[in-house]
């Protein structure tokens, strides 16, 4: 069955946002390459692998529910902080939108009784949840550290370990 227009609009927009969360965790990638936090780079390096696999899973699904593609422009990301800690509260926040934007998607489906998308944003919905455990552990162990340089070097070694293993969407 064809996918509902109404319905290829949400995915192409949700597309968007999965972009523009792998150029934000671009960005913040940098900031901490700035700051010689090297575990923190690379957890941001998997992030922005994971992103870009959130993008390119949906960007298949609606290609191969003969739906067309539309890329909208990127908006420039801005970091709102400068320190590890105020940079995850914004990297959760991002997160909790994110799955706000998700649940969106999902309601357009409900609405035009697309059961197979339904189906193909569980995996989404259920990621959300792991996306925003994995950064609010962070942010907690970094509320935890406060200004304590070794308790943040401590986790920047254990953020070192992180690695990308390719999502298997759908
Ligand atoms: Fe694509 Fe971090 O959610």
């Amino acid at each position: 069955m064809a996918i509902n227009k109404k319905m290829e609009q949400a995915f192409n927009e949700q597309i968007n946002k999965e972009y523009f969360s792998e150029y934000l965790y671009l960005a913040m990638k940098a900031r901490f390459a700035d700051m010689n936090l090297e575990g923190f780079v690379n957890w941001f390096d998997i992030q922005v692998q994971e992103e870009r696999a959130h993008a390119e899973g949906m960007y298949n699904y609606v290609l191969e529910r003969g739906g067309q593609i539309e890329l909208f422009s990127i908006d420039k990301p801005a970091i709102k902080g400068t320190t590890p800690v105020e940079i995850f509260r914004q990297v959760l926040e991002h997160e909790e939108f994110v799955t706000s934007r998700i649940n969106a998607v999902a309601d357009v489906a409900d609405e035009v009784k697309d059961r197979a998308a339904l189906i193909f944003l569980n995996w989404y919905i259920k990621e959300q949840v792991e996306e925003e455990a994995s950064v609010g552990g962070v942010l907690a162990k970094l509320e935890l550290i406060g200004d304590d340089k070794q308790g943040l070097l401590a986790l920047d070694k254990e953020l070192a370990t992180r690695v990308f293993n390719p999502p298997v969407i759908g």
